[in-house]
């Protein structure tokens, strides 16, 4: 198979760049080890920025996500014993929505089906070849058995933050730089009704606790726990005690009921610098992960890949590959803003190992000064629904 770009991995980073290069005329490949159910099955975040609603609605992705989706005029923080509320609606005019990201990847997938877009979901052994040359490949291992090829002129590395395409890269050729958390987030799915109308980000003395949504009978929740902490050490009363504890000494009460998903979430920051190495570039969790604080993954990865299709374009049309450098150049502005606030609602939100009472109350007043002055909550609403696009 010949097509104008290879890209490696099908979830919303390469299905939707996929899309996008589609309504512009170009054709591409998408592969995936992963099947269409397992990626289905994987519980991500639930936020949408603004213009990532626009992105879907407006390309005719989905429009089931303005009406199964819930918009949100803004959020709550809980800390120093009582609850705050933000309004990102009233400080910026934006907002932002709850749709899970797998409901995103479920649209995608179905779209490019539709369009009869070439997407292979369980295919093995895939690997990059040529990358530095005028006609880079793709070779794998397809469900039926039968060894494949797929030439293209670009190759795209969609393919998460454990990405095959950016092992590929010489190390000399790239910087990486990373950030480790001494925390993870234990996180649950629940089959209870929604105890606020808006999310709830918790800062307690036995650390964070965020309490997000779903339907209007399941609810998302983590809290701050060890990263080596065990889930099958967590029956549902411990859970909720640990939880309602958590919330509690905010004066908050959360409405309980069965839990059905419980995982243990690892995070930590990365970004690769350029995110381009010969005709391969980088996009998504490839190129950059944060801490899921303040749920910015997706909504990165959404704006990386709108970008790129319109230098893929260009880089086409010109035949010209030094416009790809602009990729970098125009993406990366919006990664480290995103590195930025990620980093900042975890350090003010969540207790350090070893923390005392000074780093406590510190956090406290940083948080008091945030939702007191509208310059510093309008700093946080702007984050939150998402900067302007480059
Ligand atoms: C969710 C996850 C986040 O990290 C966040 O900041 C908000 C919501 C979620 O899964 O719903």
């Amino acid at each position: 198979t010949t097509t104008q770009v290879g890209i490696v991995g099908a979830g919303p980073a390469g299905l939707m760049l996929s899309h996008l290069l589609a309504r512009r005329g170009i054709t591409s490949v998408v592969v995936d080890h992963r099947s269409r159910s397992e990626i289905e099955r994987t519980v991500r975040a639930g936020i949408l920025e603004a213009d990532s609603v626009r992105l879907l609605t407006d390309t005719g992705v989905s429009d089931r996500v303005l009406r199964e989706g819930d918009q949100h005029h803004g959020t709550y923080f809980a800390f120093g014993g009582e609850l705050h509320h933000i309004d990102f609606q009233e400080l910026t005019g934006a907002s932002v929505w709850l749709y899970p990201q797998t409901e995103v990847f479920v649209d995608l997938a179905n779209a490019r089906e539709a369009a009869g877009a070439d997407v292979r979901f369980g295919v093995s052994d895939v690997t990059v070849h040529d990358i530095t040359g005028e006609q880079p490949s793709l070779r794998f291992t397809d469900t039926d058995g039968s060894a494949r090829e797929v030439r293209c002129r670009y190759l795209v590395g969609a393919d998460g933050s454990h990405s095959m395409c950016r092992h590929e890269i010489p190390q000399k050729h790239i910087r990486q730089y990373r950030k480790e958390y001494p925390f993870a987030w234990f996180g649950i799915l629940c089959e209870a009704p929604k105890s606020a109308p808006e999310l709830i980000y918790n800062h307690s003395e036995r650390g964070f606790a965020l309490i997000s949504q779903r339907t209007d009978t399941v609810q998302r929740m983590y809290f701050q726990c060890d990263p080596d902490e065990d889930v099958d050490a967590w029956p549902d009363d411990r859970i909720w005690s640990e939880l309602q504890t958590r919330v509690g000494l905010n004066g908050v009460e959360l409405r309980e009921g069965p839990v059905i998903d419980k995982a243990v979430l690892r995070f930590r920051s990365n970004v690769v610098e350029p995110m381009r190495y010969g005709s391969m570039l980088l996009a998504g969790d490839a190129a950059h992960t944060v801490p899921p604080t303040g749920a910015k993954g997706l909504n990165l990865a959404l704006a990386d890949v709108r970008v790129l299709a319109d230098v893929l374009d260009d880089a086409l049309t010109r035949n010209d590959d030094d416009v790809l450098d602009r990729y970098s150049q125009r993406a990366l502005d919006r990664v480290w803003r995103s590195q930025h606030f990620s980093y900042w609602m975890t350090s003010m939100l969540h207790r350090l190992p070893q923390s005392d009472d000074f780093d406590l109350r510190r956090q406290v007043a940083e948080l008091r000064s945030v939702v007191g002055s509208t310059a510093a909550s309008t700093h946080l609403a702007e984050g939150y629904t998402g900067w302007p696009n480059t």
